[in-house]
């Protein structure tokens, strides 16, 4: 973190006009060519500040963030064009061959593997809390008997922040994560509940009691567990499934500044307790363009239904009438090194059980497109969501589950960055610049002067004013 400061710092420095202009000198030179006003930007680690275009009184225009960083951060690489991503200096495809999801989450929130011991310890933590409290499971009780795991598993993470009001910022004052153990009680807190949490969605959905957790069992294989034991004395869920979610778990655990994880910074920058921040990261999760896509694409699939209809549909998304859902990512430009992975956990599940029928619709849906030059030329791979809904479709998740399965492990790349900003003394308070493009200041006409004519057409209150319009017409 000291480092990271440091780099922080440079990069806040004023605008050094006086630095050299000569090729070869870290800097960027700009001129405003209105007024052929020149600013001398100096470059660290390939950034400028944005604050340094003020000087020629201008803004960076960038929906979507396309080349924009809040933040210096440790955590997660992604090199997008060569297809590589490592958390905290380790290769995904290393991890996920040998190491577990509890581990890879110490590793993500604390920076380093961990000794044998500490790993034990951080283990009984974390299961320790994956019970909740009564209230809680009341509250989850009485969601609609069809409502949707996300909605359900976002207001109950939401609810949970009232049950601690020790952790609570506008309760304990703004210094309250300041200390550090406060701060790991949530972190542990949330690792653990979570679980709980997604499984009672899942029961509830499914009309089933809530099962309490096993805390001696390993992090994913108590889930399984809190999900589908009946009344079972010795449930255990079939360990092989157990590494193939573990796995996925850990692909799924971090993923640098996606639209999540850059929610959890923003809502987390207003100092916001770490409940209700984490609600609003896994709202931005739930859409269709982020964590719910493995759900699009299934439905994509089935829609699709077989192979012969597969042209028919590349044509639809080649005429944007169309997308091809589990296609393409903001970084990605060549193979998700995760969907490599995923694709050979899918083969694994079904050899345990049984196949999916989808798969061969998926698989030459792939062939078809990675052969298109529309995909070709846009750089479009599968992503993580490509194969990951036929694994748990055929492990025998409802759709509607998929993106909760997402933001289980997330969350902990969620805490990795709402710890690192925490510990970041240049971190601000998140507040975009717009660029207005609204009316001048204009005079206020009292309604009864207002001209009575139908003004124009706003969807709110279109149908009153299609019926006045027809009693106008009588
Ligand atoms: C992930 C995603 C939102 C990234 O979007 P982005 O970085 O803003 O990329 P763009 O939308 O600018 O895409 C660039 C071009 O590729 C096209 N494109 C991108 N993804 C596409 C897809 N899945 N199907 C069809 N066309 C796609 C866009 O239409 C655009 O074409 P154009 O140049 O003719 O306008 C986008 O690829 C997408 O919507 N994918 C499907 C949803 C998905 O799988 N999300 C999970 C991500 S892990």
């Amino acid at each position: 973190m000291e480092r990271l400061n440091t780099i922080v710092g440079h990069v806040c420095a004023a605008v050094d006009d006086s630095q050299s202009h000569e090729p070869g000198s870290n800097s960027v030179t700009i001129t405003d060519n209105r007024t052929g006003k020149t600013i001398n930007v100096p470059i660290t680690d390939g950034t400028i500040p944005a604050t340094s275009l003020n000087k020629l009184n201008l803004v960076s225009y960038d929906p979507g963030y396309f080349n924009t960083s809040p933040a210096y951060s440790a955590i997660t690489f992604i090199d997008g064009d060569q297809g590589i991503l490592s958390y905290r200096g380790y290769p995904i495809e290393v991890l996920a061959e040998r190491s577990n999801f509890l581990e890879v989450a110490y590793l993500l929130l604390f920076g380093e593997l961990p000794t044998k011991i500490q790993f034990q310890d951080w283990r009984e933590k974390v299961m320790q809390h994956t019970y909740l409290h009564p209230n809680l499971t009341q509250i989850m009780q009485n969601f609609r008997y069809d409502a949707h795991p996300m909605g359900m598993f976002i207001s109950s993470i939401a609810a949970m922040g009232t049950f601690y009001p020790e952790s609570n910022p506008a309760l304990q004052g703004q210094g309250v994560f300041n200390n550090e153990k406060t701060r790991n009680k949530q972190i542990v807190r949330l690792i653990g509940k979570v679980a709980t949490i997604a499984a009672c969605s899942y029961r509830h959905r499914v009309g089933r009691p809530f099962n309490e957790p096993d805390s001696t069992l390993g992090y994913t294989e108590n889930f399984l567990y809190m999900l589908d034991r009946l009344q079972e004395s010795a449930y255990r869920p079939n360990p092989r499934l157990a590494r193939a979610l573990d796995i996925m778990f850990i692909l799924h655990a971090d993923h640098e500044l996606n639209c999540s994880t850059a929610a959890m910074r923003h809502i987390g920058s207003s100092l916001t307790d770490p409940y209700t921040a984490l609600a609003g990261a896994a709202a931005a999760l739930y859409g269709p363009l982020h964590g719910g896509a493995n759900e699009a694409v299934i439905r994509m699939l089935e829609e699709i239904g077989t192979v012969d209809k597969i042209p028919e549909f590349i044509e639809g998304v080649k005429n944007k009438t169309r997308k091809l859902m589990g296609f393409g990512h903001r970084v990605y430009k060549s193979y998700d090194p995760r969907a490599k992975i995923i694709r050979s956990i899918a083969y694994e599940v079904f050899s345990i059980m049984g196949d999916e029928p989808l798969i061969d619709v998926a698989v030459e849906l792939e062939r078809q497109a990675r052969a298109d030059d529309y995909f070709v030329s846009r750089n479009l791979y599968p992503n993580v969501d490509f194969f990951s809904g036929l694994i748990y479709r055929s492990m025998g998740f409802p759709t509607d589950m998929f993106p909760v399965l997402f933001a289980i492990p997330r969350t902990v790349g969620w805490l990795a960055h709402w710890m690192e900003q925490l510990s970041d003394k240049d971190a601000k308070i998140a507040r975009p610049k717009q660029v207005y493009i609204g009316s001048p200041t204009r005079e206020y006409i009292p309604l009864e002067k207002r001209a009575n004519e139908i003004g124009p057409e706003v969807s709110i209150h279109s149908s009153r004013l299609t019926q006045r319009r027809a009693v106008a017409l009588v």
